[in-house]
């Protein structure tokens, strides 16, 4: 066994950072590997098998790495290779490992924050084509009517860091009216992808009054906090000594420049080397 185990944190590019930023304030004391696979991100458009694919690849890697468990830290991951890890893969060759998705937290508590019972989900194509969430927030909150909408510009806007530039505007626009078009009575609405909180700002300023914009950083470090509370043997094998390292299977250099950006710090990667 290392000597330093960690927490995997993983995505498919920056997007994820937003979420360790809000596990790395909530629970500072443990050591964490940042992973994102920019080398093939995104992975919004790509098939199930693909994403399945690549996600376990990571998730291997960072097993490999010293981490018993993992956050899958990207709603499409989550929704496409998830279940299938945790079904499939880990009782055959893991079965001391976890790997633990962002869709069922962001779920379960998301009945808090709608009275009309009307939920937008904005996502990739690959999340909102799972139907994940209506199935997910259907299972807690039976009541509560989901519409979705894919906003597949909103990656690249915000991987290329356009988002912050008056081009965005267009797309924030566009998806937002898109979506209120599918019911005009939701009062919350849910990023149900790791990038768009970077785009919270922009949403705001044109948000209709009385919707609640939904980001899932804070929901997962909650949730991650209680799920270590109620697994002593996985907590425990844990090292409490703050470290953070990032890894990319992208550019090292274009990594530390968006990644700063992403998780509001200087960011040093090292390179993760994909096999295939
Ligand atoms: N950040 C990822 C998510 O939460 C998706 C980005 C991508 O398309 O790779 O869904």
């Amino acid at each position: 066994m290392n000597i330093d185990q960690s927490i995997g944190v993983f995505d498919s590019g920056y997007g994820g950072l937003t979420v360790f930023k809000s596990i790395a304030k909530q629970l500072p004391q443990y050591n964490y590997i940042y992973l994102g696979d920019n080398a093939r991100a995104p992975y919004g458009d790509h098939s199930f098998e693909t994403v399945y694919q690549y996600t376990l690849e990571c998730v291997e890697w960072l097993f490999a790495q010293g981490c018993p468990l993992v956050i899958l830290a990207c709603n499409t991951a989550s929704a496409k290779a998830l279940r299938s890890i945790q079904q499939k893969v880990l009782p055959v060759k893991y079965p001391n490992h976890r790997v633990l998705g962002v869709i069922r937290p962001t779920a379960e508590v998301v009945g808090q924050y709608t009275h009309r019972r009307k939920v937008g989900v904005m996502g990739t194509r690959g999340t909102v084509n799972s139907l994940s969430y209506p199935m997910e927030i259907n299972k807690f909150f039976p009541d509560i009517k989901v519409a979705q909408l894919a906003c597949p510009m909103w990656v690249p806007l915000i991987e290329n860091n356009e988002h912050i530039h008056p081009g965005a505007d267009y797309f924030v626009q566009k998806y937002l009216d898109q979506l209120l078009e599918k019911d005009a009575d939701i009062d919350c609405i849910l990023l149900a992808c790791t990038h768009y909180p970077l785009l919270i700002p922009k949403i705001q300023s044109i948000l209709p009054a009385g919707i609640e914009l939904l980001g899932q950083a804070d929901i997962v470090a909650n949730s991650l906090e209680l799920y270590l509370q109620n697994h002593p043997e996985i907590a425990e094998q844990i090292s409490q000594k703050g470290g953070r390292r990032f890894f990319t299977s992208g550019d090292r250099g274009t990594f530390d420049q968006h990644a700063s950006i992403f998780f509001g710090e200087e960011v040093q990667s090292n390179q993760m080397h994909l096999k295939i």
